[in-house]
């Protein structure tokens, strides 16, 4: 029977701040397939990781990154407004700050059966050169682990494939769209990265094709098992751990 893996969105940000180091360490520690993250690029020309186009939501600073050079970004905790968080630890948190994905894969170095997926968050702000500068980075960085690019931009993918027809793009959609089959083909896709209401309200469009499905933002116990009866390729969510145990008691 085909294994669904389990990817840690943003890290494991049901319990941890999104898309940091504690983030992306703890969903390591409980045993991922995959992580998944976001990209931006600031000012000057750095792959910083957050979801977000500004700091606001998630760091105690403010401003769009494509205003802000690194160091002004470094600036800032991407740790403190998590205090409500259960876990919030006050010795470490605030120190957390947004990393580069250079960081990131730094710590991913010594994992690398961990994928990653990388999201490039094109759609707002197309940030001309965040292509070339991401697949530099997982060259130098990636230790030859497997790398999922996504994102909802189309022409952000054809570019990452124009520069490396062997890298592996996913088309995220949240939207149903006719023939998804002929995109993945014309399109050279390893895969669709697909909301789970999709999925889960339309089963029948997406029977052939669930091996080829890796699908957000799964997150209570029915959606996760549902999806995991499904088989789909993975189950991208916000508690990785839950999903690990739902996944592994299956194999007993
Ligand atoms: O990649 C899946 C999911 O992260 C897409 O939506 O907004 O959480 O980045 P978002
Ligand atoms: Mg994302």
């Amino acid at each position: 029977m085909r294994e669904t893996k389990i990817y840690g969105h943003r890290g494991s940000m049901g319990a941890y701040p999104e898309n940091t180091l504690i983030s992306f360490q703890k969903a390591i520690e409980q045993g991922v397939d995959g992580i998944e993250l976001d990209v931006h690029m600031t000012k000057d020309g750095e792959i910083v990781v957050i979801h977000d186009e500004q700091l606001d939501r998630t760091t105690d600073g403010n401003g769009f990154i494509k205003d802000l050079t690194l160091p002004e970004i470094k600036e800032y905790s991407a740790g403190a407004k998590f205090q409500h968080f259960e876990s919030y630890d006050y010795e470490t948190w605030g120190e957390e700050r947004v990393p580069t994905l250079q960081e990131v894969l730094e710590l991913l170095h010594d994992f690398p059966k961990v994928e990653l997926n990388i999201e490039l968050k094109t759609y707002i702000f197309p940030y001309f050169g965040i292509e070339e500068k991401v697949l530099s980075l997982v060259e130098q960085y990636g230790n030859n682990r497997k790398v999922v690019y996504s994102s909802f931009h189309l022409p952000s993918l054809l570019r990452i494939k124009n520069m490396d027809p062997t890298a592996k793009i996913a088309w995220l959609l949240m939207q149903g769209i006719s023939h998804p089959v002929d995109y993945m083909e014309t399109f050279a896709m390893e895969s669709l990265h697909i909301s789970k209401d999709m999925v889960l309200e339309n089963v029948y469009d997406y029977k052939n094709l669930l091996q080829n499905l890796r699908v957000w933002t799964a997150n209570s116990t029915d959606e996760i098992k549902q999806l995991l009866d499904l088989q789909v390729q993975a189950i991208i969510t916000d508690y990785p751990e839950k999903a690990l145990f739902f996944r592994n008691e299956r194999k007993m």
